[in-house]
């Protein structure tokens, strides 16, 4: 209640806040000074559009025109990348002591002029000034300072990646200087440069950000600005001179994003929406999990892509909690985002507000109760009340469609089991939030939750030395920690490959298969009296040998051209048993790391005692040396043995991120993934892609070498003496491309690596878009096999696993 002209004893009474405005003035003057209109930022000064097209920045409090920016169309946007290539070449032969002190100075000048920066993301954005120069500022400052740690260890922290190159930005609206942070101060670090697209609705602290870079000397080109609308971003996209692209954004232009890079080479992260669930269990410290509630979805409006916007709640306190939130939600403040006493500001643009205006309305006619203030918000800006939906049933639009406004969806759960089904049932993977007082349960939940990041008892919580990223739609790729930097790196060995030429042309590598020529007819190892036609080897599905559904088989000839034996030809359907098997094998996930490696090791050991009919079957089928095969035999050998000593070795981490929390940062297997492999080095190869995803608890569905089959199916014994349990590795042989597009496009399969032509490589990025899955491809790139920096290791474990960090806080 507000009372006109109160009396002290009024404001006893009601113990309102009074006004407490945040000045504008300097804003403004800093826009008046540039005329409030603006150019491009590109090699280090402002530059007019070629396309001289520009558009308005609206206040969303106020409705009123900030400024004027500029469209940047075709002719910038070249201009902006070839300034960010002329850039790269100095710029990441810097030293990264030279680089740590450029960030530096960006960190220690965002903190000098943050009031400036937070005042006019205010203006821009809608966001209260309490957010921004609470919360934003100082995470973006952090966010600097943490990489130019980073930039001064790259050398010897990360040894054996190098720069990306030309890495094009696209940011959304949200958190417009915190997720440029987020892009420009990992990519400097590790050497590369940027060209970034701010979101159209909030360019200026982008724009404020380049006179930054001005002035601690920043060497031209390395941070070039271009704004426009989605546009400008298609042109970025699709510019043939940027090697890697990171985007924020909508999960609808993600996949768009993603579609048309297919094939291209360039690195991609997408960073998406999310439909978070906040859990409560009935231990739960309810008035906590009620200022929860407040952070996770009326913190910047609900507009934060892992805002808590589904409430799960355990059924014996859910009566309890709402008439809570209830009470809670009535004494929130909406108003004019430079008040500092305000709680939330203004929806950032028209088209959002209708949005979230829309989704409410469907909500209500899709039958859940929706409750509002008493009170009405104020009607000259963009503002919407905070609005909790109550009986959302799991399936409504409100419960998941991303609103991305201050709108939650409360349901009630029974067990716990319960909550993490809820909790998962969702496209989503972004966020996860946890409300527990017994560590046991809270422990237990996080890692069964699909998602980046899982708070416990927190909400909410960001820093540099931690990750974030999604799973599922939610996108691939993390920003932030140690794993965020390895977007903005390329292993040396495939950064020296891409200068070369493709594979097909590519000789002299120490493949078994390319050596033929080396070998003479007698050095090739004999055929043991192998009869002409050899039995017919079935797939491997499950741990079983199983007929191919088709009821065909395909022929497979010797290096001389003789018929050896015929394989299975898979299909479609033999693909989906597979992946079923593998989805089954659940087992394998839960399984101890040394249970793992002791299966490796038995299969390293079975191999080991077969190794001259291996050796032979190389021989006889590829024309390879004799020595050669062996070699070959041998490697596989040490192979599987690397990968069982990896698999309780390789560890996450725990960050060091400054609230009384520890952050833990696990590696989770994937799930199921698809492997297609190439014919060079069939027996090495298949094992150096399969492995390191067993290693690391993922189920996998392979696709052998087209050519020589039988080296894999010959596996199929080994497999089954080594009690490598079914379903973990299943074995699909038949025509690879119709095989790999089945993969490809399966919904069930959680991630694929190809090794083969550049065209396989694009099908896979282009029909992988359907789930998001992650895809590792090597661009028709040959590898050697034989080679560990190639063919083993970090790259391989790192791109086994996706990390989820679990925030929880210790002590008072
Ligand atoms: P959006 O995904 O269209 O915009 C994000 C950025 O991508 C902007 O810079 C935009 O200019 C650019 N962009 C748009 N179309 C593009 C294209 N075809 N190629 C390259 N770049 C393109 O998101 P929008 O329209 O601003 O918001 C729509 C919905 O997306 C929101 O209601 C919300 O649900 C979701 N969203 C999620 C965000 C997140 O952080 N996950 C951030 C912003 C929006």
């Amino acid at each position: 209640m507000t009372v006109d002209n109160p009396t002290v004893k009024d404001i006893f009474d009601t113990m309102d806040y009074g006004p407490a405005p945040e000045s504008a003035a300097s804003a403004v003057a800093w826009l008046e000074r540039h005329g409030r209109t603006f150019d491009l930022f590109i090699g280090g000064a402002f530059v007019r559009s070629a396309s001289e097209e520009r558009f308005d920045v609206i206040n969303p409090a106020t409705r009123e025109v900030l400024a004027r920016v500029s469209q940047a169309g075709e002719q910038d946007v070249d201009a902006a990348v070839a300034a960010a290539r002329k850039a790269f070449g100095p710029w990441s032969a810097l030293s990264g002591h030279a680089r740590a002190r450029y960030l530096y100075a960006l960190a220690r000048g965002v903190q000098r002029h943050s009031r400036l920066f937070a005042v006019l993301e205010t203006l821009d954005n809608g966001k209260p000034i309490r957010e921004t120069r609470d919360l934003d500022l100082p995470l973006v400052a952090r966010h600097f300072y943490h990489h130019a740690g980073w930039a001064q260890l790259r050398d010897t922290e990360l040894v054996g990646y190098e720069s990306v190159g030309v890495c094009g930005q696209i940011i959304p609206w949200n958190f417009p200087l915190l997720m440029l942070a987020w892009k420009v101060a990992p990519a400097l670090a590790m050497g590369n440069t940027v060209v970034l697209k701010p979101a159209e609705f909030t360019p200026l602290t982008a724009l404020l950000f380049a006179e930054l870079c001005q002035e601690v000397g920043l060497p031209p080109g390395v941070v070039n600005i271009v704004t426009g609308d989605g546009r400008t971003g298609e042109l970025l996209v699709a510019h043939p001179d940027v090697d890697k692209l990171a985007f924020t954004g909508s999960t609808e232009v993600g996949k768009l994003i993603r579609e048309k890079t297919a094939g291209s080479g360039k690195k991609l992260s997408l960073e998406l929406g999310g439909k978070s669930p906040f859990i409560v269990f009935d231990d739960a410290d309810l008035d906590s999990a009620v200022e929860g509630v407040v952070d996770a979805i009326w913190f910047n409006q609900g507009q934060v892509c892992c805002a808590g916007s589904r409430l799960l709640v355990q059924e014996g306190v859910a009566e309890r909690m709402t008439h809570k939130l209830r009470e809670r939600m009535e004494r929130l403040r909406v108003g004019s985002p430079l008040d500092k006493a305000v709680d939330m500001g203004a929806i950032v643009a028209p088209v959002q507000l209708e949005k979230i205006a829309r989704l409410v309305e469907q909500g209500k006619a899709e039958g859940a109760t929706c409750y509002q203030p008493s009170w009405a918000v104020p009607e000259e800006g963009l503002f919407y009340p905070p609005t909790l939906f109550t009986n959302a049933h799991p399936a409504s639009t409100v419960a998941q469609v991303e609103i991305f406004g201050p709108v939650i969806a409360s349901t009630t759960f029974r067990t716990p089991a319960e909550a993490v089904e809820l909790a998962n049932h969702t496209r989503y993977g972004l966020a996860a939030s946890v409300w527990t007082e017994n560590v046991n349960l809270a422990l237990d939940v996080a890692p069964k939750l699909k998602a980046g990041v899982v708070w416990i008892n927190c909400t909410n919580l960001f820093d540099a030395a931690s990750g974030f990223g999604g799973y599922k739609e939610s996108g691939f790729g993390r920003e932030g920690g140690r794993e965020g930097l390895f977007e903005y790196l390329v292993p040396s060995w495939e950064k020296r490959q891409k200068s070369e030429v493709r594979s097909q042309k590519s000789g002299g590598r120490r493949q078994a298969t390319s050596e033929g020529s080396e070998s003479t007819a007698d050095e090739t190892l004999p055929s043991f009296g192998m009869p002409p036609i050899d039995r017919t080897p079935k797939l491997y599905i499950g741990g079983k040998q199983v007929r191919p559904d088709s009821g065909y088989s395909l022929p497979v000839f010797d290096a001389k051209g003789n018929l050896v034996g015929e394989v299975g030809e898979g299909n479609r359907k033999d693909v989906r048993n597979a992946v079923e098997a593998a989805r089954k094998a659940s087992g394998w996930t839960k399984a101890t790391a040394h249970a793992r490696a002791q299966v490796l090791y038995y299969l390293g050991e079975n191999l080991a005692a077969r190794a001259p009919e291996f050796a032979a079957r190389l021989s006889q089928l590829t024309g390879a040396s004799r020595r050669a095969a062996e070699a070959e035999v041998e490697a596989a050998i040490e192979r599987i043995f690397f990968y069982a000593a990896y698999s309780d070795k390789y560890d996450g981490a725990v960050h060091a991120t400054p609230v009384r929390n520890v952050t833990l940062a696990m590696l989770e297997p994937l799930g199921v993934v698809g492997v297609v492999c190439p014919d060079e080095a069939p027996l090495l190869s298949l094992l150096s892609l399969t492995l390191p995803l067993i290693a690391l608890g993922n189920r996998v569905v392979a696709v052998p070498s087209e050519r020589y089959p039988l080296l894999a199916t010959d596996l199929y014994t080994v497999l089954d003496t080594s009690d490598v349990p079914g379903g973990v590795l299943n074995l699909v042989t038949g025509p690879r491309d119709a095989l790999t597009k089945t993969l490809a496009e399966h919904d069930e399969v959680d991630a694929l690596w190809y090794v083969g032509t550049a065209e396989g490589s694009a099908l896979v990025e282009r029909a992988s878009v359907g789930n998001l899955k992650r895809t590792w491809v090597n661009d028709g790139y040959a590898r050697d096999w034989f080679d560990p920096v190639q063919a083993q290791g970090g790259e391989y474990l790192r791109r086994a696993v996706q990390v989820k960090n679990i925030w929880v806080p210790y002590g008072e």
